[in-house]
């Protein structure tokens, strides 16, 4: 796929985050696959102002690449200034934030409330698109509380996107019903830039099939990549040769184990051990093992989870 000026070989895009897509599943994921990653969402706000917090979400190295970097905020100015800034950083892409559900961040007017505002969309779009270079996207839903998404997506084009992604469900809806594949593919269809399709993607065969169905450019996956760092590389496998091989429990045990060591390395043992719980039992769940999570609850250091592995995972690191 092409997005930008960038060619991009692999049509599985890394879903943006909060509290999963973060430095070390970055470098951990850029293991297995070349397809594009996106941050967390960032704050512009924060990224204005230099926050601690907010620099670190912002972290990546010339390896991660391709990276977009996300923004959600609501003020056009602060918008554009944020994106000066992170143009300086390895990233390839500045995407916005035009869905987020969760009220903290609809309250405030940005993320999924931009949708019931299409006017400050287009002012924050064409604000960004203006003060740098590198391409920008827009991340929406299909509404914000009813489908319309071909009028927004028209709207974002003509302010400056690059390319654009559609999680097929409204704001309203949370991640309640069923993303509505084909109110993407309406998108795909009456679009002169490219879509990536978004929305209920479970398994590397449900990849294939939105892509298909949809005819979109790429498709994004989010919860499904929990605990499956190599998820955009099997996805790619099954779409270039109707099969794909899942990590063996050795690699398995070795990806937990170097996440882990990440997390350490950027916030100490017992920091990073807790920031490594919720991964631990995605990685569980996803794998299949069955765990019992008052242990990995109480895991405290790189030895614990050596432990926990042993006992959960048959091979060992
Ligand atoms: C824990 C979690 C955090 C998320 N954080 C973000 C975010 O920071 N920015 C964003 O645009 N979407 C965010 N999303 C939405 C996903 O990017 C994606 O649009 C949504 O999960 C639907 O795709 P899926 O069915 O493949 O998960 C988040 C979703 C989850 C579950």
């Amino acid at each position: 796929m092409k997005l930008g000026n960038l060619r991009i070989d692999n049509p599985f895009v890394q879903a943006p985050m909060a509290g999963v897509t973060d430095y070390a599943f970055r470098e951990v994921a850029r293991r297995f696959h070349f397809g594009l990653i996106f941050t967390e969402m960032i704050s512009a706000e924060g990224l204005c102002r230099g926050n601690w917090k907010t620099m670190h979400y912002t972290r990546t190295t010339p390896e991660h690449r391709p990276v977009s970097l996300q923004l959600v905020g609501r003020d056009p100015e602060r918008m554009a200034e944020a994106a000066v800034r992170a143009e300086t950083m390895e990233i390839d892409f500045i995407d916005i934030n035009a869905g987020c559900p969760q009220v903290r961040i609809a309250a405030t007017g940005s993320g999924g409330a931009m949708l019931k505002d299409p006017e400050k969309l287009v002012k924050i779009v064409s604000a960004v698109k203006n003060a740098v270079s590198l391409p920008v996207s827009v991340k929406m839903r299909l509404g914000y509380s009813k489908d319309q998404s071909l009028e927004l997506a028209t709207l974002v084009r003509d302010a400056g996107a690059d390319f654009i992604t559609v999680h097929g469900r409204t704001v309203a809806q949370k991640f309640t019903g069923k993303s509505d594949w084909q109110a993407i593919k309406k998108v795909v269809d009456n679009m002169d830039i490219p879509v990536l399709a978004n929305g209920d993607v479970r398994s590397e065969a449900d990849a294939v099939a939105l892509l298909e169905r949809t005819g979109a450019a790429g498709v994004m996956m989010g919860r499904a990549t929990r605990g499956r760092p190599d998820f955009l590389g099997t996805a790619y496998s099954l779409l270039e040769s109707g099969k794909f091989e899942r990590m063996s429990p050795e690699l398995l045990a070795s990806t937990i184990l170097d996440h882990a060591r990440i997390e350490q390395e950027l916030f100490g043992e017992l920091s990073g051990m807790k920031r490594m719980r919720k991964h631990v039992t995605w990685y569980f769940k996803a794998a299949g093992i069955k765990f019992d999570s008052q242990l990995i609850y109480s895991l405290e250091t790189i030895a614990d989870l050596e432990n926990v592995l042993n006992k959960c995972i048959p091979a060992k690191p």
